[in-house]
């Protein structure tokens, strides 16, 4: 309970991962039998077959386009809403981003755009899971079997999600996921891929084999961010600490949670070498295998958040709130709302103790990065100027949604 300053996210990162961390690094800091038990681990819960760690979800999609046989000039279907790295990645490998528009109020990937899209030469789509909710697959899998075209899901905001009773994951020829501070559960930076295709498997497989490990100090480094910041958003510390420091910053210009978990957008002109070198090791897996005995606890809690916050701000007039394709079951990694006035409407809730982002997504379809594949799309331009994400991470309880609704109706009424 939060006693009315509610922070917009507060990591999974606990106490006994810091010490299977400290424990991981002292005994086994090498143990590959680690990282494959965690790989099992995980792949047993999707529902898939293979599960092979990555360093990262953009290496990992790069490891999927190069074992599905995509070649430059082929074209991939990507949603207009996403995270810039990965048509970064594709264009670094001569493979065309196609934009694709997204539901205006699922964020996610709308079938009739993807199919819209698709041309001779499109040889996979990335339905993308944004923000906890489950794209609606059982469209995207048939006007993906129609054509002949890979399904690559992006789950790297929706782990544990479902759609129709499976894993999302487990619903296309192969997924990744990302595991960072920020995420629904951390390995302590990290990925993974997963697949029922032994070929795919065995191809990113070698190619992960083929990288170097990177120093064990990254793991220290995000092990000491993740209990800074699981004190820092504690109920008694967050009041007195960070909520200030926004509220100032904010009044700077500045926002020091973006600042410390943001990234540059940046075109790639190749695959980073730096990517070669950040194989996953043990003590990523061991603080891994810790989050996944407690990620239907963690997803559960957020999805109780969720569902108060659906419910509470319904028929508050003025936003719009989230929709769910049918057979959706979202994990609510985020919890957007829509306002015209929305950077008016932040600094009301901040006055009323509640902290909220703008997130991490652009718009690619119609950014100066992919300047060569513009492709404009409307869903995705409404979003980028209206999207407000507010709290629902799992330290919340009933007390907090209901004052994070009250809020926004007072805050709706004070921006008009
Ligand atoms: C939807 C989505 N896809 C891909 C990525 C890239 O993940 P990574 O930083 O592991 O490459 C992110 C990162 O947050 C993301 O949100």
């Amino acid at each position: 309970m939060y006693f009315g300053r509610i922070p917009r996210f507060s990591p999974s990162f606990s106490p006994a991962e810091a010490l299977v961390t400290a424990r991981t690094l002292v005994k086994k800091p090498d143990d590959v039998a680690t990282v494959h038990e965690f790989e099992n681990t995980f792949a047993a819960f999707i529902g898939a077959r293979f599960g092979v760690m990555t360093p990262s979800a953009r290496f990992a999609f790069y490891l999927l386009l190069k074992a599905m046989g995509l070649h430059a000039g082929d074209e991939v279907v990507i949603p207009a809403l996403t995270y810039f790295a990965i048509p970064s990645m594709a264009a670094a490998v001569g493979i065309k981003p196609v934009f694709a528009d997204v539901g205006k109020r699922t964020h996610v990937l709308d079938p009739a755009a993807f199919e819209a899209a698709i041309t001779p030469r499109t040889r996979a789509v990335v339905p993308t899971h944004l923000y906890g909710t489950p794209c609606d697959m059982d469209p995207i899998r048939e006007i993906a079997k129609k054509h002949g075209i890979k399904v690559i899901e992006d789950c790297a905001q929706s782990t544990g999600a479902r759609y129709r009773g499976t894993r999302v994951g487990n619903l296309g020829d192969a997924a990744y996921y990302t595991f960072g501070l920020t995420k629904n559960i951390t390995t302590l930076s990290g990925a993974m891929i997963t697949t029922n295709d032994p070929a795919v498997a065995a191809s990113v497989r070698a190619d992960i084999e083929a990288t170097t490990h990177g120093p064990q100090e990254r793991a220290v480094k995000e092990a000491a961010t993740g209990l800074a910041m699981m004190f820092a958003t504690h109920p008694f510390v967050y009041p007195w600490t960070l909520h200030p420091a926004i509220v100032v910053g904010n009044r700077l210009g500045k926002d020091p949670i973006h600042e410390r978990f943001g990234e540059a957008e940046v075109r790639y002109d190749g695959v980073p070498t730096s990517f070669q070198k950040a194989r996953p090791r043990a003590v990523q897996a061991a603080v891994g295998m810790k989050q996944i005995e407690r990620i239907e606890a963690l997803n559960g809690a957020r999805i109780r958040n969720g569902r108060a916050l659906d419910e509470a701000l319904a028929n508050v007039d003025g936003i719009l709130t989230p929709e769910y394709a049918g057979g959706a079951e979202p994990i609510y990694m985020s919890f957007v709302i829509h306002h015209p006035r929305r950077d008016a409407l932040m600094v009301e809730l901040r006055k009323r103790g509640v902290d909220t982002t703008v997130g991490y997504m652009s718009d690619c379809s119609d950014h100066e990065l992919f300047e060569e594949y513009r492709r404009p799309q409307p869903n995705a331009a409404t979003i980028m100027r209206e999207q407000l994400h507010i709290p629902v991470h799992p330290r919340m309880d009933d007390k907090d949604t209901r004052h994070i609704a009250e809020a926004v109706r007072q805050s709706v009424r004070a921006v008009g």
